[in-house]
């Protein structure tokens, strides 16, 4: 994990619709993203060009609440270069590009963004990129070569089982439990490597039933124990639960104070005893992880 501060949520919001972007000054979330895919019908794709870059003007960066991202459609759509001519002029802090086949395909993206920010005075750089990247059937086998793809742009990795599905011709992507099937939580797995792999944030992809917000919870307090830093969002209702969990609990710093105070007991060890346990060197660092993260949000807050 890089040392910059994760982003927990990311809201998505529909790029056609005015009064879902009105909520954006108050919906909590780390992040949102305006959407210009899938959830925007292509009958109302040239009015979400045209509402997002006014929606980005209203804010300038640097007073933002939040940081304003925008999913552009995907480069074998074909509308791609036609949604960043309409929406780079407004400044959004990153794009999120959806059905990524390899490290490749960001690259190219990085290298429009770096023309359209000469062309708009955006400083050099600055819109980073998050792949859902797990969206195509071959994407999966790349993840690991983000490692070594030296893509300064990079924020994160995300993944989506519904594309996935789809492009497996599956008729679902769930077992008889209800869990992911084996597939997704393969991929779900590659990509949590492979943001850890690139230093980048590790997210985790939406929680479909919105009014669960106990299960919601559970699921995202599972995945930050997995090691995922933040979560997507599709409803506002959903916000507070994935900001809160994906923070340290106070239970998880008391520990943590307790596992740096077990090692200042005994200089120089590289093992000690804790509550009758061996917890040693990872322990430590993971400990010192977990109070730096809970130093960084309280200071954002
Ligand atoms: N962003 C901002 N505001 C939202 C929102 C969102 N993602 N989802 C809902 N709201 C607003 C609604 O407009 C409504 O506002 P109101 O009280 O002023 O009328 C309020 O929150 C409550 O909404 P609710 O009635 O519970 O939901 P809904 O039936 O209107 O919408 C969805 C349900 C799923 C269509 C909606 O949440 C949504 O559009 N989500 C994002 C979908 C998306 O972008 N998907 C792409 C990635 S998969
Ligand atoms: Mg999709």
């Amino acid at each position: 994990m890089s040392d910059a501060l994760p982003l927990r949520s990311w809201l998505f919001i529909p790029g056609d619709s005015e009064k879902k972007m009105a909520k954006v000054a108050d919906c909590g979330a780390d992040a949102v993203i305006l959407d210009l895919e899938d959830a925007v019908s292509p009958d109302n794709k040239p009015l979400a060009r045209r509402l997002i870059p006014d929606f980005l003007r209203t804010t300038p960066r640097g007073r933002r609440k939040a940081q304003y991202w925008v999913r552009v459609n995907p480069f074998d759509s074909g509308l791609t270069l036609d949604d960043l001519a309409a929406i780079m002029p407004g400044a959004p802090d990153g794009i999120m590009q959806p059905k990524t086949n390899d490290p490749d395909d960001v690259r190219r993206l990085s290298h429009y963004l770096d023309a359209l920010e000469a062309a708009h005075g955006i400083e050099r750089g600055s819109v980073k990129i998050l792949p859902v990247a797990t969206e195509t059937a071959i994407a999966p086998f790349t993840l690991g070569q983000f490692a070594s793809a030296g893509l300064e742009r990079l924020a994160g990795l995300t993944w989506g089982a519904e594309d996935l599905s789809a492009a497996l011709g599956a008729s679902t992507n769930v077992d008889t439990s209800g869990h992911w099937a084996f597939t997704y939580q393969m991929a779900r797995s590659l990509c949590l490597l492979a943001a850890h792999a690139s230093g980048v944030q590790a997210i985790d992809t939406l929680y479909v039933d919105f009014r669960d917000e106990d299960g919601l919870r559970a699921a995202c307090r599972a995945a930050r124990a997995e090691g995922f830093t933040g979560r997507i969002a599709i409803h506002p209702a959903q916000v507070a639960g994935i900001n809160d969990s994906f923070m340290p609990s106070a239970d998880e710093v008391a520990h943590a104070r307790r596992v740096i105070d077990a090692f200042a007991a005994s200089p120089g060890a590289g093992t000690v005893g804790l509550d009758g346990k061996m917890i040693d060197i990872p322990h430590q660092k993971q400990a010192q992880r977990v109070l730096a993260q809970a130093a960084a949000f309280r200071a954002r807050a």
